[in-house]
């Protein structure tokens, strides 16, 4: 008897794909490509892919024998979970693989703006010593606003919180006493952006978040604020942002995604006080490890019509 097939359509650990090819057919394809994705899609079991292959609709319309997508990561915003239903196909992913590599990250540029970290390096690498330009502010007895105090937004908080800084959060799906036992602050989303020295989001991309941040909300902050976006691009409207750093209503800001990726040329990349990597927030050896194991044990369990564990 034939083995099912799964696609893995980007990036995926050695030990992920080492745990598929025992029990599966494994085919490679670039998501990226969407003809090449929906050709090559028709006969498989199961697709894996991470956030680059948008699947939706279209790709349920062709994928006659689809299963299961399992999303090697945590966000879910590049597949259509609705279609999928309507398709009768199953979505999985792997939502703790990479969060601490998320948090840590978010923490580094969070740090990276605060001390002129990739500005001074470029500079002296160029043969510049030069000190005063860098001179930037401590965390210490400052404030930081976390926007979304779920699992990454939490492991953010407790890490800020070593550095002595007090915490506040927006998140109106999370409760007041969860939200004191971390020792956090809840508060409206127009309060935080006014108190905060720092302001990290840590949000869904969806209806509700996207442009979250925009215009009117870069005109309540402190001019002193540094903003830190490691969840999704778009959150923070990037026009808006690029108009309040022009405006010097935003002293810098740490961006780690963008509303369309990949994305090597943006209006943001022009500002000396914005740190930029290339959605690196998941990008360690061990997430990606958990990230792959994790979803090849969760594509073995759907598609032997086992229960799937959330983790
Ligand atoms: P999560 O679901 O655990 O937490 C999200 C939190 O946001 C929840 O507490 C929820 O209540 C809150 N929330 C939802 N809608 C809200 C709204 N409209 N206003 C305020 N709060 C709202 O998710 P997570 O695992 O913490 O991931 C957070 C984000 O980080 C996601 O966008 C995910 O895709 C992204 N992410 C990015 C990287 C990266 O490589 N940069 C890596 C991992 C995760
Ligand atoms: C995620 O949501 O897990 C991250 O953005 C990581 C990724 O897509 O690789």
């Amino acid at each position: 008897m034939s083995k099912p097939v799964v696609l893995v359509a980007e990036e995926l650990s050695p030990a992920g794909l080492a745990l598929l090819e025992g029990d599966f057919e494994v085919r490679r394809t670039d998501g990226a490509d969407r003809e090449g994705l929906l050709a090559a899609v028709t006969d498989v079991d199961a697709v894996i892919v991470r956030s680059a292959t948008r699947i939706d609709a279209g790709v349920f319309a062709v994928a006659r024998r689809l299963r299961v997508v399992a999303r090697a990561g945590v966000g879910l915003d590049n597949v259509d979970v609705e279609a999928a239903t309507k398709a009768g196909v199953m979505v999985v992913n792997a939502p703790t693989s990479n969060i601490v590599t998320a948090a840590e990250h978010a923490v580094a540029l969070l740090l990276a703006t605060a001390r002129n970290v990739p500005q001074g390096h470029s500079a002296l690498k160029q043969g510049e010593w030069k000190r005063s330009k860098y001179t930037g502010v401590e965390l210490a007895e400052k404030t930081v606003g976390v926007l979304g105090l779920g699992r990454i937004g939490v492991l953010v908080a407790k890490r800020l919180a070593a550095f002595d800084m007090k915490v506040i959060a927006y998140d109106p799906y999370v409760q007041a006493p969860r939200a004191a036992q971390l020792g956090v602050r809840l508060v409206s989303l127009d309060e935080l952006l006014r108190e905060s020295d720092f302001i990290t989001v840590h949000l869904p991309k969806n209806k509700e978040t996207l442009g979250l941040i925009g215009d009117r909300e870069l005109h309540l902050v402190k001019p002193s604020v540094r903003l830190v976006n490691a969840a999704r691009g778009g959150i923070i409207d990037e026009n808006a942002l690029d108009l309040a750093l022009k405006e010097k209503r935003v002293a810098g800001a740490g961006i780690d995604v963008f509303t369309s990726e990949p994305c090597t040329d943006s209006p943001l990349f022009h500002h000396d006080n914005v740190v930029v990597t290339p959605h690196l927030g998941a990008s360690t050896h061990e997430a990606q490890e958990k990230a792959g194991t994790q979803v090849a044990r969760s594509v073995f369990l759907a598609l032997s019509g086992e229960f799937v564990p959330d983790a």
